[in-house]
C-alpha cells in the first residue's frame, strides 16, 4: 500500500481532539473538599489543549479490529491521563524547568510545584483505575494485560526509564544506538502501547498484533526526532511550549548528534519504514498510514 499524505490522518485527529475533551473531563473527581486544588490542577493539564494523538493511535488501532468504542475509549483515556502526567512531571524545574505547555503556563506555573507533583501523581494512578474498570472489557485477563502492558510501557524500562537517560544525559554526547534506545523509552514506549492497545482489547497476538508493534516503533522514533527539530527550527507560539530549550540544556539529541539534515532524513525513512509495516491491512488503516506522513510533517 503507498503513502498517503497526512490531510487525512490531521483532519481525522482535528476532529477527535474536539470530541475527546468532554470525555476526559469525565473522569475528573467531583471535588469541593480541601483537595479540590489537586483535582483543579488536573483538569487545567488534561483540558489544555494538546494533540490528542496517543488516545487517537488506540481508536484507530482497535478500530481495525471492530472493538467496541466505549472499550477502546477508555483505553485512549488512560493513556493520555500517563501521557498528561508526564508532560506536567517533564515541565518541573527539576526536569527541564519549562514555563510553558500547549501554549499555556505550565502546571506548576498556573499552580505550584507540589500541586503539580501531585496532579502528576493522581493522573499516573486514575489511568490504571479506568483500565481495571469493568467496562474497560469483560474479560478481566484483558484487562489484566492492559494493565501490565500499560505499567511497563510507563514505568523505568520505558517512559520514566527514558526521561532519566535525558537528564542523565545532559551535557554529555550519546551514541547513535543510545539516543534511539533513550527516545524509543522516553516516546515510543507510550506510543508502541497505543497501537498495541487495539490488538489486546481483540484479543489479536498474530502478527497483526507484531505488525502494530512495528509500525508504532518506527512512529515513535521519528515523532521525537521531529519533536527535537521543530525545538530547534520553530517558534515557541507555534509549538506552545520554550523552542530552542534542547540547546541550551544540552540534550542529547539525534539533531544535536547528526544534524539538522540527517536528522530529517533518519526520521524520513522511519516513516516509509512504518507505513510498510502496516502491508497487511486493507484500507482500514488508512488513516494510521496517513498519520505517519502528519508524524513527520506535523508543525506542532
Ligand atoms: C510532547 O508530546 C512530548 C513528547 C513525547 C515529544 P506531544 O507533542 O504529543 O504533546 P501534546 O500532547 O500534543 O501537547
Ligand atoms: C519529553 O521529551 C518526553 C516525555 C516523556 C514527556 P521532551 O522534553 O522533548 O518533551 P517536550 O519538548 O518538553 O514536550
Ligand atoms: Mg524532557
Ligand atoms: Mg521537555
Ligand atoms: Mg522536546
Amino acid at each position: 500500500m503507498s503513502n498517503i499524505s497526512a490531510e487525512l490522518a490531521k483532519k481525522s485527529l482535528e476532529d477527535f481532539a474536539g470530541i475527546i475533551e468532554k470525555h476526559l473531563l469525565a473522569i475528573l473527581p467531583d471535588s469541593s473538599g480541601m483537595e479540590e486544588q489537586v483535582v483543579d490542577a488536573m483538569r487545567y493539564a488534561l483540558l489544555a489543549g494538546g494533540k490528542r494523538l496517543r488516545p487517537f493511535l488506540v481508536m484507530q488501532s482497535a478500530g481495525l479490529f471492530e472493538v467496541e468504542i466505549e472499550a477502546a475509549r477508555r483505553v485512549a483515556i488512560a493513556i493520555e491521563c500517563i501521557h498528561t502526567y508526564s508532560l506536567i512531571h517533564d515541565d518541573l524545574p527539576a526536569m527541564d524547568d519549562d514555563d510553558m505547555r500547549r501554549g499555556k503556563p505550565s502546571v506548576h506555573k498556573q499552580f505550584d510545584e507540589a500541586t503539580a507533583i501531585l496532579a502528576g501523581d493522581a493522573l499516573l494512578t486514575t489511568a490504571f483505575e479506568i483500565l481495571a474498570h469493568k467496562n474497560t472489557h469483560k474479560d478481566a485477563n484483558v484487562r489484566c494485560e492492559l494493565v501490565a502492558a500499560l505499567a511497563k510501557a510507563a514505568g523505568a524500562i520505558g517512559m520514566v526509564g527514558g526521561q532519566m537517560i535525558d537528564l542523565k544525559a545532559e551535557n554529555q554526547s550519546l551514541q547513535l544506538e543510545q539516543i534511539r534506545r533513550m527516545q524509543q523509552m522516553k516516546t515510543g514506549a507510550l506510543i508502541v502501547f497505543s497501537c498495541e492497545a487495539g490488538a489486546i482489547l481483540a484479543k489479536v497476538t498474530d502478527e497483526r498484533h507484531e505488525a502494530l508493534v512495528g509500525y508504532a516503533g518506527d512512529i515513535g522514533l521519528a515523532f521525537q526526532i521531529v519533536d527535537d527539530l521543530l525545538d530547534v527550527e520553530s517558534n515557541s507560539e507555534d509549538i506552545g511550549k520554550t523552542a530552542g530549550k534542547d540547546a541550551q540544556a544540552g540534550k542529547a539529541t539525534l539533531v544535536s548528534l547528526m544534524g539538522v539534515s540527517e536528522a530529517k532524513r533518519a526520521a524520513e525513512a522511519l516513516i516509509e519504514d512504518a507505513v510498510s509495516q502496516l502491508e497487511l491491512f486493507d484500507e482500514k488503516a488508512d488513516v494510521l498510514r496517513s498519520l505517519a506522513n502528519f508524524v513527520l510533517h506535523r508543525a506542532h
